[in-house]
C-alpha cells in the first residue's frame, strides 16, 4: 500500500524549526499523530522526519541511506569540518571508523577515567579557593585538559584557555546565527591549523607522538588505498575527537542540574554502592536534550510504512523525540533512573548518540568515555566534595542548541569531602 504522508505547510519552515528546537519534530508529530511526516527546511529543501525504534532502525540501515550531502554546509562549517567522517560512506567509512573504535579498547578508557579523575582532584583544589564556580565553563577546561591528555596532544599552560574556547566554540555554533556562528567558523579555522601543523611536525620526524593515542594513530592512518589522509583531513578526525569530549561538559551541567532538581533520585547515588551511577548518566542522557536529530540522504528508492523514499530525498530522525517516545518508555517526561535497571540493549531504543551499530554505521564512538567521563563527574559531585547551588536561573531553553541551563550552573562554598 502506498499512503500520503502528513505534510507541514509552508515554502520554508526553518523558522518554526529555530522557533520549537528540540520540540519542532516532536510538536508537529503530535499534530498529526503519525511518526513520519514531511516539511521544507535548510532553505526550502525537502525532508521527511521520522521518530522512534522502526524508525531508528531503518535509518540506520546502510542499504537504505547514505550521508554524503546531508549535512549542511554550516555544520561542515562549524562541528565537523571538511571531509570529516560523518559525510562518508560504505567500505571507506567503515575502515576510516575503525581507527576511531580502536582508540576505545577497555585499557584506553579506564586511561580517560584515570586522567578526568586526576583533573577533578586539580580543579577541586582550585575552586576551594574560589568564591564563585560557573561549572559548565570550569567543566569545558577540565575537558579541554583531559581531551588532549588522553589524545596524545601537547598543550601549553598559556593556551589552555584558548583551545578551550575554540573547541567549544565549535559545538556551539552549528546551530547559532550571527556572532555565535562566526565564532565557531573562525575556531574551526584556528583549530584545524593548530593540528594541520602538528600533524605536519609529526611527519617531518620533528614531534614525537605515543603509539595508542589518537594524534599517533590518526597521524599515521593509511585508507584503504594505502595512503595517508592529508594534513587538514587528519586535523578535522583529531578534532573529531578533542571537540567531542569538551561537549561532554553540556552532560556535565545536566548531571549537577539533575542532581539538584530531582534529590530524590540522586539521594541513591550517596551510596557506596555504584551500580545507580550509570542508571543515573544514562537518564541524563535520555531525559535532557542534546543532539536534536541526525540527518541522512536515501540511498536508493524504496517503500517504507507506506511512503515512497525516493533516492536523494533528505531524511531526519527525531533523536531528542525518541528518547521521549511513548512505545518505548514508560512516563518519558519523568526523570527516572531506575527505568535502567532491567533494560535490555537494544541498538534503535535509546539513541541521544545515535543507534545502530559502532563499526558498520554512524553511530557515536564516544559514546562509552561519554558515559565514564559523566560517571566520574557525578561520583565527583556526590561523593568527593561539598558544595552549594545558590539561587540562580538553572531554566533550559529548547530552542538553543546545545540546551544549557541559563546559568551555567553555578557553585559556591565547595570543600574537598576527605
Ligand atoms: C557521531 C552524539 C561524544 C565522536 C555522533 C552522533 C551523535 C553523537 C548524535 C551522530 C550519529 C549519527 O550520525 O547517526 C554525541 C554526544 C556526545 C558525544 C551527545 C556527548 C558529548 C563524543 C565523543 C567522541 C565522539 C566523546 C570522541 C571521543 C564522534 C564521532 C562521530 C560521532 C567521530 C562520527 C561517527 C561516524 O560518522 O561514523 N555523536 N557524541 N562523540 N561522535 Fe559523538
Amino acid at each position: 500500500y502506498r499512503e500520503q504522508i502528513p505534510i507541514d505547510k509552508g515554502l520554508d519552515n526553518s523558522l518554526s524549526l529555530m522557533m520549537e528546537g528540540y520540540r519542532y519534530i516532536s510538536n508537529r508529530r503530535e499534530k498529526f499523530g503519525r511518526d513520519i511526516f514531511e516539511t521544507r527546511l535548510l532553505g526550502g529543501q525537502k525532508a521527511i522526519c521520522i521518530a522512534g525504534k522502526d524508525a531508528a532502525e531503518v535509518f540506520y540501515d546502510e542499504e537504505k541511506f547514505i550521508r554524503q550531502g546531508a549535512a549542511p554546509k554550516r555544520v561542515r562549517q562549524t562541528i565537523f569540518g571538511e571531509k570529516a567522517i560523518q559525510t562518508m560512506d560504505g567500505a571507506s567509512h567503515e575502515h576510516r571508523k575503525a581507527v576511531f573504535m580502536s582508540l576505545m579498547s577497555r585499557e584506553s578508557l579506564e586511561e580517560v577515567v584515570h586522567i578526568t579523575r586526576d583533573e577533578y582532584d586539580q580543579f577541586i583544589s582550585r575552586w576551594e579557593g574560589m568564591d564563585r564556580v560557573v561549572l559548565f565553563e570550569e567543566s569545558k577546561e577540565l575537558l579541554t585538559r583531559v581531551a588532549c591528555r588522553w589524545a596524545g596532544v601537547p598543550l601549553q599552560e598559556e593556551e589552555v584557555k584558548i583551545r578551550t574556547n575554540q573547541l567549544a566554540a565549535l559545538f556551539d555554533s552549528a546551530a547559532a546565527v550571527g556572532p555565535r556562528h562566526w565564532r565557531g567558523r573562525q575556531a574551526r579555522n584556528s583549530s584545524e591549523s593548530w593540528i594541520k601543523g602538528m600533524i605536519e611536525q609529526i611527519r617531518a620526524g620533528n614531534m614525537e607522538t605515543q603509539e595508542g593515542t589518537a594524534l599517533h594513530e590518526l597521524a599515521w592512518y593509511r585508507d584503504s588505498n594505502g595512503k595517508l589522509l592529508n594534513s587538514q583531513v587528519t586535523a578535522v578526525e583529531v578534532i573529531n575527537i578533542l571537540r567531542p569530549i569538551v561537549a561532554i561538559a553540556v552532560y556535565i551541567a545536566f548531571c549537577a542540574l539533575a542532581i539538584h532538581d530531582f534529590p530524590e533520585q540522586a539521594g541513591k547515588l550517596t551510596s557506596k554502592d555504584d551500580s545507580y551511577d550509570e542508571m543515573f548518566v544514562q537518564e541524563v542522557r535520555r531525559y535532557y536534550p542534546f543532539f536534536p536529530f541526525a540527518a541522512a540522504r536515501v540511498k536508493k528508492d524504496f517503500l517504507w510504512k507506506g511512503h515512497d523514499f525516493k533516492k536523494g530525498n533528505l531524511v531526519l530522525l527525531d533523536i531528542y523525540g525518541t528518547n521521549h517516545h511513548r512505545d518505548i518508555w514508560e512516563r518519558p517526561w519523568e526523570f527516572n533512573p531506575k527505568r535502567f535497571a532491567d533494560r535490555k540493549d537494544d541498538p534503535f531504543d535509546f539513541i541521544p548518540q545515535g543507534g545502530g551499530d559502532y563499526h558498520k554505521g554512524h553511530r557515536c564512538p564516544g559514546e562509552w568515555l561519554t558515559i565514564e567521563v559523566m560517571k566520574v563527574s557525578v561520583d565527583t559531585f556526590v561523593r568527593k566534595m561539598y558544595y552549594d547551588m545558590p539561587k540562580q536561573d538553572l531554566n533550559y531553553s529548547m530552542m538553543r542548541m546545545p540546551s544549557l541551563p541559563k546559568s551555567r550552573v553555578i557553585l559556591t562554598n565547595i570543600k574537598r569531602k576527605l
